[in-house]
């Protein structure tokens, strides 16, 4: 019988294959893919390394690679973001992984270079951090990030070698990987999930513009009816975020570079500025653009007492710590989740979750519902890779649309909604070009 205080007694793999297994059921569509791979086992032989946030979503999809016949090794992709119920499962599970909560920088790479003593075969990088090494290490770079992992595996270059496909979880990481094949530099082809419609149109937005909340909540608690929130980028990230703010009943301010995309937001309803403007009226700020110093000294400065700021952008660099540190006298950790920064004119500023990614590390990432379509399409993505080994050549690819709709078909099936079936008539119709005004 289960004990009225439901996790006690267990140990911490015990809760963590709980969590994963509650991710699960809310993912029937890496479950459908699961059950193939079983049948199939596409992935036989095949060793994955895995950079990606060590969520139970995560081990939802790690569990359809090793159905596949796969092995995997998993680092974290973000310093902060594991969830150690879940990484003590997978290891209980024979998952080779290297990651705990609360990193150091030299033990993330150190991570990285563990997951590479696997010689994996395929990347599945979420920010590049992985792949990005990799380059290094085959391009002769040799920097701080290239000699931490050197310090755990003896060859890298040798662990490299076999890598024939990769694929990339976040807009950040592809942009890095655009840049290596601008300058032809990509040693292997490598697959831009964030690019399919249904990740960007789903994870980016909703799932980021929900789990922004949830951590903005849990770690402050605070009400957010009737704030002043201030959204950096209406790209795909920020306008989810804005457009739940707005559901939330804040009054929303987005700031954005882009003339079409700050278009969009004015359209959509919201008041556009710039963040210098922006700076004195927020009560809350968030971040989601994937660039530096977003946020940066002469903000602060005119910022509110007592303004709380959130990053959503992949990397922790969007609000200047820096500045933040220069401008203070003094610097305090109010929670695990806060720190507080009082300013030399006596203001106070509190930075969530160390300004890196503020669902993941103050909240759980993304809903499984949300992740069912991202890691679906990871999984197939790394069968694409196998199937289509020495074809693709060494470039950013995105997935075939059919792979997109066959995603989005499962997705819908297992919600209960029909599709409209055209009728002969309409198809035909649709490429017909002599019918016009009659
Ligand atoms: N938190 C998460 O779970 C999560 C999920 C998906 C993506 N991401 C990350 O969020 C970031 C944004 O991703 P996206 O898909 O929305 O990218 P995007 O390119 O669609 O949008 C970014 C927007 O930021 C704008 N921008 C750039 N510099 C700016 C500045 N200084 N001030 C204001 N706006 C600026 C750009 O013009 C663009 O409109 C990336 O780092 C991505 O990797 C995070």
């Amino acid at each position: 019988m289960s004990s009225a205080s439901g996790y006690s007694g267990m140990s911490l793999a015990e809760r963590g294959i709980r969590r994963i297994e509650w991710a699960e059921r809310l993912m029937p569509v890496c479950t459908s893919i699961a059950k193939e791979f079983r049948r199939e086992r596409p992935l036989e032989g095949v060793r994955v390394g895995c950079c990606l946030h060590v969520t139970k979503e995560t081990a939802v999809l790690v569990r359809v690679l090793l159905e596949g016949g796969a092995s995997v090794a998993l680092c974290p992709s973000n310093p902060l973001s594991t969830q150690d119920d879940v990484a003590a499962a997978l290891s209980s599970l024979g998952v080779s992984v290297y990651a705990f909560r609360g990193m150091l920088v030299r033990e993330y790479y150190e991570a990285i270079g563990r997951v590479l003593s696997h010689k994996p075969h395929i990347t599945v990088d979420d920010g590049a951090d992985l792949t990005v090494t990799v380059h290094k290490i085959l391009g002769g770079v040799r920097d701080e990030a290239v000699s931490m992992v050197q310090g755990v595996v003896s060859d890298p270059a040798e662990s490299c070698k076999g890598i024939f496909g990769g694929t990339e979880e976040t807009t950040t990481g592809v942009m890095r990987l655009r840049s290596l094949e601008e300058q032809g530099l990509l040693f292997y082809p490598v697959i831009a999930v964030n690019d399919s419609p249904t990740k960007r149109l789903f994870d980016n937005p909703i799932g980021t513009g929900q789990s922004v909340f949830d951590g903005i909540m849990r770690a402050t608690g605070v009400l957010l009816a009737g704030k002043k929130v201030v959204v950096a980028g209406y790209g795909q990230v920020g306008s989810g975020i804005a457009a739940r703010a707005r559901g939330l009943g804040c009054d929303v301010i987005v700031v954005e570079p882009s003339p079409v995309r700050a278009l969009m937001a004015a359209m959509n309803g919201f008041r556009v500025t710039d963040m210098s403007e922006a700076a004195s009226i927020g009560d809350i700020f968030i971040t989601a653009t994937g660039n530096i110093n977003v946020i940066r000294k002469e903000h602060f400065e005119k910022m509110k007492n007592n303004a709380l700021l959130a990053n959503a952008g992949h990397y922790d660099v969007e609000i200047s710590k820096k500045d933040l540190a220069t401008l203070s006298n003094r610097v305090e950790n109010v929670s695990d989740l806060v720190t507080k920064y009082v300013l030399r004119d006596g203001r106070e500023l509190y930075l969530l979750a160390e300004g890196r990614l503020v669902n993941l590390v103050a909240a759980e990432g993304h809903p499984p519902e949300v992740m069912d379509l991202s890691f679906s399409l990871q999984a197939l993505a790394v069968r694409y890779l196998v199937e289509n080994r020495g074809k693709l050549g060494r470039r950013v690819h995105v997935l075939p649309s059919a792979i997109d709709e066959r995603v989005a078909l499962e997705k819908l099936n297992s919600m209960g909604i029909r599709l409209e079936q055209l009728t002969p008539e309409q198809l035909a119709y649709l490429r017909e070009w002599q019918l016009g005004t009659s």
